[in-house]
C-alpha cells in the first residue's frame, strides 16, 4: 500500500493522506482542539496535552504497530486520525486490535475526508496483520455513527452516561469492525 494517498473532496480541493510527521506535531494538537463536544478521546488523550508531548509521541513511535495520519489540504494539516494498539501493545491477548480516532477541522467536515481517512486506516490494519478496529462514539454523534457504520463498523454495545457535557449525560456507543 502507498503510504502517501491522494483524492478529490466534495469541494473539489485536492486532499493529500499520509503519516504524520514530527514537524506536524502543532498542526495536530490545534486540529484535536478545534471545536466539536464530540472531540475524539483517542486523541485528545494522546495528542491533545501539549506540541512538545505530541512531537515526541510521533518520534519515538511504533509505525509498525500504530498509525497516526494527516489530512492535508492547501499546505495545512486538516484532519487527523490514530489508530493506537490497545493497551499499547502491552497485553499479547488484545495486541490484535487497535482504537480508531478521528477528527477533522470544522471547515472540512462533510466533504467525503473522514470516510477517506477511515478507508486508508483500515487497509493499513489489513496490511499490518491486525483483527479488529474499534471505536467509541457519542450516541448524539450521528454523521461518525453513520461514517463508522458505512466503512463496516457495528455496535458492540452501548456505555450510558459516559460522558457528561455540562449539564447533560450522553451515551457512547462501542463499535467494532473485524479485519477480514
Ligand atoms: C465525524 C467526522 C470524522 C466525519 O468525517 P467527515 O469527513 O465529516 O464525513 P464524510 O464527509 O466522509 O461523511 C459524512 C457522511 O455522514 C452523513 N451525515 C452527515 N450528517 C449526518 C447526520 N446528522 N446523520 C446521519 N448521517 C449524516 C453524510 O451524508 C455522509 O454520508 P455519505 O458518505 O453516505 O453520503 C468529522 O465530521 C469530524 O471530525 N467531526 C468532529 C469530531 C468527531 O466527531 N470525531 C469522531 C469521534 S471518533
Amino acid at each position: 500500500m502507498l503510504e502517501v494517498l491522494k483524492f478529490s473532496a466534495k469541494n473539489g480541493e485536492e486532499i493529500t493522506l499520509r503519516p504524520a510527521a514530527p514537524e506536524d506535531a502543532g498542526a495536530i494538537i490545534s486540529t484535536v482542539r478545534s471545536i466539536s463536544p464530540e472531540r475524539s478521546y483517542v486523541l485528545m488523550e494522546q495528542y491533545g496535552k501539549d506540541e512538545e508531548s505530541a512531537r515526541d509521541y510521533i518520534l519515538g513511535m511504533d509505525r509498525q504497530n500504530n498509525l497516526l495520519l494527516v489530512a492535508i489540504a492547501n499546505n495545512a494539516v486538516i484532519g487527523c486520525l490514530a489508530a493506537i494498539q490497545a493497551d499499547y501493545g502491552r497485553r499479547p491477548r488484545s495486541a490484535h486490535i487497535l482504537n480508531v480516532g478521528l477528527h477533522l477541522i470544522e471547515a472540512y467536515r462533510g466533504l467525503g475526508i473522514g470516510t477517506g481517512m477511515l478507508d486508508y486506516a483500515i487497509g493499513w490494519a489489513r496490511e499490518h496483520g491486525f483483527k479488529k478496529l474499534t471505536a467509541c462514539i457519542f450516541t448524539t454523534n450521528k454523521r461518525s455513527l453513520h461514517v463508522f457504520s458505512k466503512a463496516g463498523f457495528k455496535e458492540e454495545c452501548i456505555r450510558r452516561k459516559q460522558i457528561r457535557i455540562g449539564h447533560e449525560y450522553i451515551d457512547e456507543v462501542c463499535m467494532g469492525m473485524l479485519v477480514e
